[in-house]
């Protein structure tokens, strides 16, 4: 059968223009995949308790069962080798592997890992581990969360527990997934878990995120980390909707919010002092000692691109009804974004090497015989690696792709109605169906340009 997605024109980009020792993966985050919310042991995290609360997630869905990966953890890293991918960046569940955040371990909750670890290893792909993918034991939200600055011990405990067991065998640690997501959505606008809604909790929250990657950093250096240490930030290019000096300087302190509240205190050891004056009375407090731990270095960074960013002083800019393309989150197809993105930070901050830790859209898509023709998604893969090839032409260090995400999965408050996956889940049955753009991204991990015709 001919694959429409694999027609010529999107095979522009191949393999073989990009280093050997460039990193190609799949990602995935624990509770978006894993289920299994009580077996053997794991405790409720903050999002098993979110789930709860009515009107949350649109779908009313919760993470109970999600992608049954827990249970088909063999079957899915199959799937993973089959696409020739290098490397798959997944997330320890903190509550599976130590229930209440403080206190006993949970074995078999390690020993599950164990298995996912050794399962990767033995098929040939590389481990890339996340802390913090969001899903905190709901036991340290009870006291104060990331709000309180015990939880950036509990987290440090949480880190050299996991190094000690898997460190020898991971090819590369990140703390936190996205900590503008934790703080901001989480705390500020409270659209996913824990729900809250304050901005001087949001502020003190980022900076305690802040502060445990690097005292995690520390820790593990202590410890004789071998791994690449490092964290994943959620980045966007800002552009104001019009030349208007109120848009202007909108977009100015939106991009400090987003953008340079995290950069800076990480390669500056400072926070930037036009975001920090927004705040007025709701920054964070900060003890003597902090910053300089932030600033720790790290191996590498993570960027999780999916679009741009566009600020208008007057109201909410919507991309679909500026007549922009835009995926099934009604977020922009900005591939030229990523190349001004990474180009940007290269430029403005001594980075390590960068990796695209995430990438990817949802699109709505339709299995048919066994197919999911899903060119769209296809055509956006294909251009944002296009994209990251165009800024490593501007030397930018780049250390790898990877594609968001492996599988369709819980997508927080969007539950199981939005997909991401390269490969399809019918929570039915919990058949996986590669999707045509699974089945181009093997293609391209196997092509080399001497095989084009
Ligand atoms: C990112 C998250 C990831 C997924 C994608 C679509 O913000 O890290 O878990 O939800 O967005």
């Amino acid at each position: 059968m001919p694959n429409p997605s694999l027609n010529h024109n999107m095979i522009r980009v191949t393999k073989d223009q990009f280093p050997a020792d460039f990193v190609w993966g799949v990602a995935t985050s624990a509770f978006q995949i894993e289920g299994a919310s009580r077996e053997d042991g794991k405790g409720p995290s903050i999002w098993d308790e979110f789930c709860q609360q009515p009107g949350v997630i649109s779908d009313h869905s919760n993470g109970d069962v999600a992608c049954d990966h827990y249970h088909r953890y063999e079957s899915d890293l199959d799937l993973i080798e089959a696409m020739q991918v290098d490397a798959y960046r997944f997330s320890i569940s903190w509550p599976r592997v130590r229930p209440t955040g403080a206190g006993a371990w949970n074995e078999a909750g390690l020993a599950f890992y164990d298995r996912l670890i050794d399962g990767m290893i033995k098929r040939g792909i590389k481990p890339y581990l996340t802390l913090n993918h969001w899903d905190l034991p709901a036991q340290l939200q009870h006291q104060g969360g990331w709000a309180n600055r015990d939880t950036v011990f509990r987290f440090v405990e949480y880190a050299k527990g996991i190094h000690d067991r898997y460190g020898d065998r991971v090819v590369s640690i990140a703390t936190h997934n996205e900590p503008w997501v934790v703080a901001v959505l989480g705390h500020e606008t409270g659209i996913f878990a824990p729900g809250i809604k304050s901005r001087a909790i949001a502020a003190q929250t980022s900076h305690h995120l802040l502060l445990s990657h690097g005292m995690a950093l520390r820790e593990l250096r202590k410890d004789g980390a071998t791994c690449e240490l490092g964290i994943v930030l959620n980045l966007s290019p800002m552009h104001a909707a019009t030349d208007s000096p109120e848009d202007q300087a909108k977009t100015r302190l939106e991009d400090g919010k987003l953008l340079r509240w995290y950069m800076d205190p990480m390669f500056k050891a400072c926070y930037p002092a036009d975001v920090w004056d927004d705040l007025g009375a709701d920054s964070p407090l900060i003890e003597a000692g902090d910053l300089d731990i932030i600033a720790t270095p790290m191996d590498f960074l993570g960027v999780n691109y999916y679009s741009r960013s566009v600020v208008s002083a007057k109201e909410q800019w919507d991309a679909r009804k500026n007549g922009k393309a835009v995926s099934d989150m009604g977020w922009e197809i900005y591939p030229e974004g990523l190349t001004e993105l990474l180009v940007r930070i290269h430029r403005d901050y001594p980075v390590p090497p960068l990796f695209v830790t995430e990438n990817g859209g949802a699109f709505r898509d339709v299995l048919e015989d066994g197919k999911v023709h899903d060119a769209e998604r296809t055509d956006y893969i294909v251009r944002h690696i296009e994209a990251v090839q165009a800024a490593m032409q501007q030397g930018v260090r780049m250390g790898g792709y990877m594609v968001w995400s492996f599988l369709d999965n819980f997508e927080w408050a969007s539950g199981y109605e939005k997909r991401f996956g390269i490969v399809h889940v019918d929570y039915t049955t919990q058949t996986r169906t590669l999707k045509d753009s699974a089945l181009w991204y093997q293609q391209f991990l196997q092509t080399t340009s001497n095989d084009r015709t």
